[in-house]
């Protein structure tokens, strides 16, 4: 596999030749991350952009390479008002892509509760299941077009927590794919906060596309600011891009104003 290495303001790039290939790179990531400690506690993610690693992990599992016997996850965010039933739920996103085909014990994996009474109350609930299992090993991530990761939309405090938000007419746009029509999709999330996902001792963001590429360059090359909340990850000492030709095809642009 032909995969070119670099390091973009501090942070690790690895650029494969096509989506199959980067895809391959994170699933192997994980599975390092699993081989040297099967305890490990993984933070998971949702979206088109995992669901081919997800499919190798699956593989992997299934021919006996890595094994979740002992793996703990904590996946980033869920819809509110959608139950873990819902098919367009994140917690039946995850049951479906990949928890119910490998061996985890689902009682190990945790997605936060879309329909909790207390909103706030499970927020504070999650971070608090996070640091019992003693952190984040290694957090899986994917890009926003708009610079989000999870659901802290431009505009999110660095310091924020797990909490609740509301997501922005973009990315409600952008989930219609998933509903039947655009007023089915929740307008509001928990997320994990941007100090929660930077507290993991290790990121892996995945980013695969044409249409990912403006914000991949703005994450690696523009300014760190909360308007784009990619770039905030340049504050972490443990930072992985895992990207293909597409998405890696505005790096070299000297076009990117520092505002943009
Ligand atoms: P996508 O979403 O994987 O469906 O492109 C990524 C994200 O919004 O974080």
């Amino acid at each position: 596999m032909k995969l070119e290495q670099q390091t973009i303001n501090g942070i690790e790039i690895r650029i494969a030749e096509n989506t199959d290939q980067a895809s391959a790179v994170t699933a192997e990531l994980i599975a390092e991350q699993i081989r040297q400690e099967p305890r490990s506690v993984l933070g998971l993610a949702t979206g088109g952009t995992p669901m081919e690693t997800y499919r190798r992990l699956i593989q992997m599992n299934q021919a006996g390479n890595v094994s979740f016997a002992e793996v703990t996850t904590f996946n980033l965010d869920e819809y509110i008002g959608l139950s873990p039933d819902h098919p367009q739920s994140y917690r039946a996103f995850m049951n479906a892509n990949l928890f119910q085909h490998i061996d985890i014990d689902l009682q190990k994996t945790h997605v936060p509760s879309g329909i909790a009474v207390d909103i706030a109350s499970e927020c504070k609930s999650y971070e608090s299941k996070i640091r019992s299992a003693g952190g984040i090993d290694l957090q899986l991530l994917g890009l926003g077009h708009n610079g989000h990761i999870a659901f802290n939309e431009p505009g999110s405090p660095g310091e924020s927590r797990t909490l609740q938000v509301d997501l922005t007419a973009e990315t409600i746009e952008k989930n219609s794919r998933f509903f039947e029509s655009i007023d089915q999709v929740p307008r509001h999330a928990i997320t994990m906060g941007i100090a929660t996902i930077l507290e993991s001792r290790r990121i892996v963001l995945l980013a695969l596309g044409e249409s990912k590429a403006d914000a991949v360059a703005r994450m690696l090359r523009g300014l760190i600011t909360s308007s784009h909340p990619a770039s905030e990850l340049r504050n972490h000492p443990a930072v992985t891009v895992v990207l293909d030709r597409e998405s890696a095809s505005k790096l070299g642009s000297t076009e990117l104003s520092p505002k943009s």
